[in-house]
């Protein structure tokens, strides 16, 4: 059995021929395969309907169990033992409830230079420390849509903790990503095999909105720009879910006119508000420091702050 659970041939209905088709397409295993809906599959092996529902359907069943009901009761004490993945800086790890969730999506959204991308890469090394010192032992995966990794950055923050920078370096793959369909397709099949493969347990995009931004402009092109930005964050989530592993986007922000004065909102509208789990807003207080502010959330307090600034080991508390 693969890494990511059964094989494609453990699911019924699925013989070595599908299985064969499957693979040609880069699905890897019964969990990748569960993570498609019907019309996509179908887009992408011109099976017929009637097949494609009945082995999603028997492929959800094999990974996520038939029985998915279970007591708030059993609920409360699964979010008592999730693994937290913290980022070190202790006033937001503990604004944060001990540390990233995994299943959830986080969002750090913020003017330029309020550390977003700092945050990213350090995520990407706390990532790789054991469960006892608030990491997962996973790798991360960078999506970087602008440019923005920096490999000495990570060995600078990786010093900071003690751990081997070369190493730090080997366990984050980074995917430079040059459009929207480009991410989609990097979503749905690389980040995939390197969850599978690879150990990936952090999925980082910095930045989510930069892409959709630049290709879907002006009004009349919005409308389709949405529709294709929660495609992806609908993968994320899906991806999140199924594989349990942590994902975090950073997001650009707008001037929004509020009397007369203007207010910085995230972009990417609605769609966005709504498909993060977790919408964290970065900006800039005095001199050096950093604050960051919940700015929706179904567990964190809204409006609760912490502080941070950044340095040359990274981010650090104040
Ligand atoms: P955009 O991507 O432009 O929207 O901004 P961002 O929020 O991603 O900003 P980022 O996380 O890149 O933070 C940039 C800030 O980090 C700048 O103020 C830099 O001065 C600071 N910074 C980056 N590298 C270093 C470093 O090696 N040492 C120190 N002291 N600061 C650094
Ligand atoms: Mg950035």
């Amino acid at each position: 059995m693969p890494e990511g659970g059964p094989d494609l041939e453990d699911i019924e209905g699925i013989g070595p021929k599908t299985a064969q088709l499957l693979r040609s397409k880069g699905i890897l295993s019964a969990k990748h395969l569960a993570l498609f809906n019907p019309e996509e599959l179908i887009e992408i092996t011109d099976m017929t309907p009637d097949r494609v529902d009945k082995i999603l359907r028997s492929a959800r069943e094999a990974v996520l169990g038939a029985n998915r009901i279970s007591k708030a009761t059993e609920l409360a004490k699964s979010f008592d033992n999730i693994t937290r993945l913290k980022t070190h800086v202790n006033s937001i790890d503990e604004l944060l409830q001990g540390g990233l969730e995994p299943k959830a999506i986080y969002e750090f959204a913020g003017e330029f230079g309020t550390g977003k991308t700092q945050l990213c890469h350090q995520l990407s090394v706390t990532v790789q420390m054991s469960p006892d010192k608030g990491g997962v032992a996973g790798a991360a995966v960078y999506l970087d849509t602008e440019e923005a990794f920096s490999p000495s950055r990570i060995m600078n923050i990786a010093q900071r903790f003690d751990m081997d920078p070369n190493e730090a370096l080997d366990n984050i793959y980074v995917i430079k990503v040059v459009n929207a369909v480009d991410l989609e397709d990097r979503i749905k099949f690389d980040v995939v095999r390197l969850i599978e493969q690879s150990n990936v347990k952090l999925v980082i995009v910095d930045s989510i909105i930069a892409l959709y931004r630049a290709e879907f402009r002006g009004r009349e092109r919005l409308a389709e720009r949405q529709q294709r930005l929660n495609y992806i964050l609908d993968w994320l989530m899906r991806i999140a879910k199924v594989y349990n592993v942590y994902v975090v986007l950073t997001n650009q922000v707008l001037d929004v006119p509020m009397g007369y004065i203007e207010v910085k909102r995230p972009a990417g509208g609605n769609v966005l508000a709504h498909a993060v789990t977790h919408r964290l807003f970065l900006r800039k207080s005095r001199e050096d420091v950093k604050v960051m502010e919940v700015l929706d959330s179904p567990r964190l307090p809204f409006k609760a702050s912490a502080m941070f600034k950044i340095t040359d080991k990274g981010v650090e508390d104040v």
